[in-house]
C-alpha cells in the first residue's frame, strides 16, 4: 500500500469516526425549513420530534408577561438539552428538578441559575449531592421523615428554603398528582412549625394536577395555603402554585391561560403580601407542549382501517395511557399534505405488545397508506421525555424546524 493510500484510508477512517461519534453524542439531526423539508430530505424511517424555537420563545414570553410572579420550568416534562438551552435563552427564571440527573443537565448550561428540587422524596445521597455539589438551596417535602433527612445534611443553614407540599380534597385535573404526594393541611401546619423553629425559610407548594380543568382549582389551593400559614403562624417566604396549566388538545375544553393567571393574581393578592411572599409557578406542559410535534411513519395498513406506526405508547405517546389527549394531525405523502375526506382508524405502535395502541380511534385522511408520514401536534411535553427502549424502539431523535406547522394553540 502506498503512503498516499494509507493517508486516504486514515482520513476516511477519521471522518467515519467523527460521523459515528456525533451520531452517538447528539440526537439532534439538523435544522429544517419546515416539516415538508424534513419529509423530503431526511425521509426518516424512525420517529422524529420536531422542535420550533419560535413557538417556545412565544410561550415563555406569554408566561413572563402575564403570570404575576416568577416563572420556572418543570424539567420532567421535557429534559432535552436542546429545550433547556432555548428556555434559558428565552429568559426562564428558574428550574424545577426532580432528580440529580435533571440538576446536572441544568447546571451544564448555567452554573448559577436557581433550581428548586421539588421532588418531595429524595435519598440522602441525592440531597447531599444537590446541596454540596450543585448549590441547591430549595427543597420540597411532605413529611417529617424527609424533613429530618434534609436537616441531617444541611444542618441549620438559614439560606435553605423548605417548601411544604400540601394537598386538598378534590379532583381538579386530567392527571391527579396528589395521590402520591402532599401533606394534609394539618400535617402541613406541623411541618411549617418545625421548619420555622429550625431556622429555615418556610415555603408552601402545591400542584393541582396536570392538565388542570379550571382556574378555581388554584383559588381553592391558594385559600388553603393562606389558612395553613395563618394557623401555623409562620411567615411564608414563597408560594409555589406548581404547574398544571392546560394545553388546548382537540378534546380539551379549558379556559385560556390568562384566566388562570388572573385567578391566581386575585387570590394571591387577597391572602398574601407580595412584599413578604414570593409567588412562583413551575409549569411543564403549558410551556413546551406546542413547540413540539412528532413525525411518525405508517408501517402498515390493514384493510379494516387499522394502521401501525413507527412510534407508540412505549415511545413518544406514553401519556396517552394516562388520559386520552386528542392530538391534531397532518398527513404527508411525497412531502405534500394529504387532504382527502377523513375516516376513523385504529392506531397501533410498532412493538410486539397489545398495550401499544391508542385508546380511541384517530381521524385520518381515508387514503392514508404505508409510507405516509403523520405529524402529531402538541407533543412537546411528556413526549420524548417518557420514551422507553422497549422492543429496541425509541423516540428520541430531534430536528429543529424554523417554520412550524400550524396547529391549534
Ligand atoms: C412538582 C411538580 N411541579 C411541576 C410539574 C409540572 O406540571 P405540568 O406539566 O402539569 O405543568 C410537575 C409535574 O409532574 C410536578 O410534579
Amino acid at each position: 500500500m502506498t503512503t498516499t493510500m494509507t493517508h486516504q484510508l486514515n482520513a476516511e477512517l477519521s471522518r467515519y469516526k467523527q460521523r459515528t461519534m456525533s451520531a452517538v453524542t447528539s440526537n439532534v439531526l439538523g435544522e429544517y425549513r419546515d416539516i415538508a423539508q424534513v419529509v423530503s430530505q431526511l425521509q426518516p424511517d424512525f420517529p422524529v420530534h420536531c422542535f420550533s424555537p419560535d413557538d417556545l420563545r412565544e410561550r415563555v414570553q406569554l408566561f413572563l408577561n402575564n403570570f404575576p410572579g416568577q416563572v420556572g420550568f418543570a424539567v420532567k416534562s421535557n429534559g432535552e438539552a436542546l429545550i433547556i438551552e432555548h428556555l434559558i435563552e428565552s429568559g426562564i427564571q428558574f428550574f424545577d428538578a426532580a432528580s440529580i440527573a435533571e440538576i446536572e443537565l441544568v447546571r451544564s448550561f448555567h452554573e448559577s441559575i436557581r433550581i428548586l428540587y421539588d421532588n418531595p422524596i429524595k435519598s440522602r445521597d441525592e440531597i447531599e449531592k444537590a446541596y454540596y455539589q450543585y448549590g441547591v438551596r430549595s427543597f420540597a417535602l411532605d413529611d417529617e421523615i424527609e424533613f429530618e433527612k434534609i436537616q441531617s445534611i444541611v444542618d441549620h443553614d438559614p439560606s435553605v428554603q423548605l417548601s411544604v407540599r400540601f394537598k386538598i380534597k378534590g379532583s381538579f385535573a386530567a392527571q391527579d398528582l396528589n395521590t402520591k404526594f402532599g401533606a394534609s393541611p394539618e400535617q402541613a401546619i406541623e411541618l411549617l412549625d418545625k421548619i420555622n423553629h429550625a431556622g429555615y425559610k418556610a415555603a408552601l407548594t402545591f400542584h393541582p394536577g396536570s392538565q388542570c380543568y379550571s382556574p378555581s382549582a388554584y383559588k381553592d389551593f391558594i385559600y388553603a395555603a393562606a389558612m395553613i400559614a395563618e394557623k401555623a403562624e409562620v411567615k411564608i417566604n414563597m408560594l409555589n402554585v406548581g404547574g398544571g396549566f392546560p394545553a388546548q388538545y382537540l378534546n380539551s375544553d379549558t379556559p385560556p391561560l390568562l384566566d388562570f393567571f388572573l385567578a391566581i393574581e386575585e387570590q394571591f393578592k387577597r391572602y398574601f403580601s407580595r412584599d413578604e411572599c414570593e409567588l412562583v409557578c413551575e409549569p411543564g406542559r403549558a410551556l413546551v407542549v406546542s413547540s413540539g410535534t412528532l413525525l411518525c411513519r405508517v408501517k402498515h395498513r390493514r384493510q379494516d382501517n387499522t394502521i401501525f406506526l413507527n412510534d407508540g405508547i412505549y415511545g413518544g405517546f406514553m401519556e396517552q395511557l394516562v388520559a386520552f389527549f386528542k392530538l391534531p394531525v397532518k398527513v404527508y405523502r411525497n412531502s405534500k399534505l394529504v387532504l382527502d375526506s377523513a375516516d376513523d382508524f385504529k392506531v397501533y405502535g410498532p412493538t410486539c405488545d397489545p398495550t401499544d395502541c391508542f385508546q380511541e380511534s384517530i381521524s385520518l385522511p381515508a387514503s392514508v397508506q404505508e409510507g405516509d408520514y403523520i405529524e402529531f401536534g402538541l407533543t412537546g411535553a411528556y413526549g420524548s421525555a417518557t420514551t422507553t427502549r422497549f422492543n429496541g424502539y425509541s423516540s428520541d431523535k430531534y430536528v429543529i424546524v424554523k417554520k412550524a406547522s400550524h396547529f391549534p394553540e
